[in-house]
């Protein structure tokens, strides 16, 4: 069986063969360098874009996600992937809504392969289709963890722990430390029985329809 998939991904495109286009009723343009495209060109590719996009920018940001499926852990008892659904999960039991679940799915989207700004990776994802509010949890959601891990910086300065004081009268404040508290740090529990991917995937692609640009 792994040879076999292993076969199927050498040969996805022999030279000369075209990927084929989403819709049948749409066109190629044919120069092989950008420098050729004619203003045309460029307006027929952003009229099948705006499509292209409402279709597949969901389904990647999920390909994105689920990449990391099986990967193994660094020592935590589940693995990232796990972690994102754990907190999806929990947000979606709480009754919040579409929006915010669908940025707890995706908080830490960046967390392996983008360890210099997880929250920023995340919160670019997304940023069109979700609330203000959650796009500056997200991006504030690592420095208020930092009074919860207890001696995992290096920099143990309590004005670096304690950074998130300065928003404390933040009209978002009490939400992100909300989401770290109930739904972040928590959710690294094997106990927990998590909703699958397949539940959130409706979800995702609804939020992720309400707003596109190019
Ligand atoms: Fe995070
Ligand atoms: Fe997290």
């Amino acid at each position: 069986m792994a040879t076999e998939k292993k076969k199927a991904a050498g040969v996805r495109r022999k030279a000369g063969q075209r990927d084929k286009l989403l819709r049948l009723d749409w066109q190629y343009i044919e120069a092989c360098n950008m420098d050729d495209y004619s203003a045309e060109d460029w307006a027929l590719m952003n009229r099948q874009r705006v499509d292209y996009n409402a279709e597949e920018r969901a389904r990647q940001a999920l390909e994105i996600l689920t990449a990391s499926r099986d990967a193994p852990t660094f020592g935590y008892l589940i693995n990232n992937y796990e972690h994102c659904l754990q907190t999806a999960t929990m947000l979606h039991r709480d009754g919040h809504d579409d929006d915010t679940v669908v940025t707890g799915l995706f908080h830490d989207v960046g967390f392996i392969v983008c360890p210099e700004d997880h929250p920023g990776f995340a919160a670019n994802l997304i940023r069109p289709f979700v609330s203000e509010k959650n796009i500056w949890m997200l991006e504030h959601h690592e420095i208020f963890q930092r009074i919860h891990l207890h001696g995992f910086y290096k920099n143990e300065d309590p004005a670096f722990i304690n950074a998130r004081e300065q928003w404390r009268d933040h009209p978002f404040f009490d939400w992100t430390e909300e989401f770290v508290e109930r739904y972040d740090i928590v959710a690294i529990d094997p106990r927990m029985e998590s909703l699958p991917i397949e539940f959130f995937e409706p979800m995702v692609r609804r939020v992720f329809s309400g707003s596109q640009s190019l």
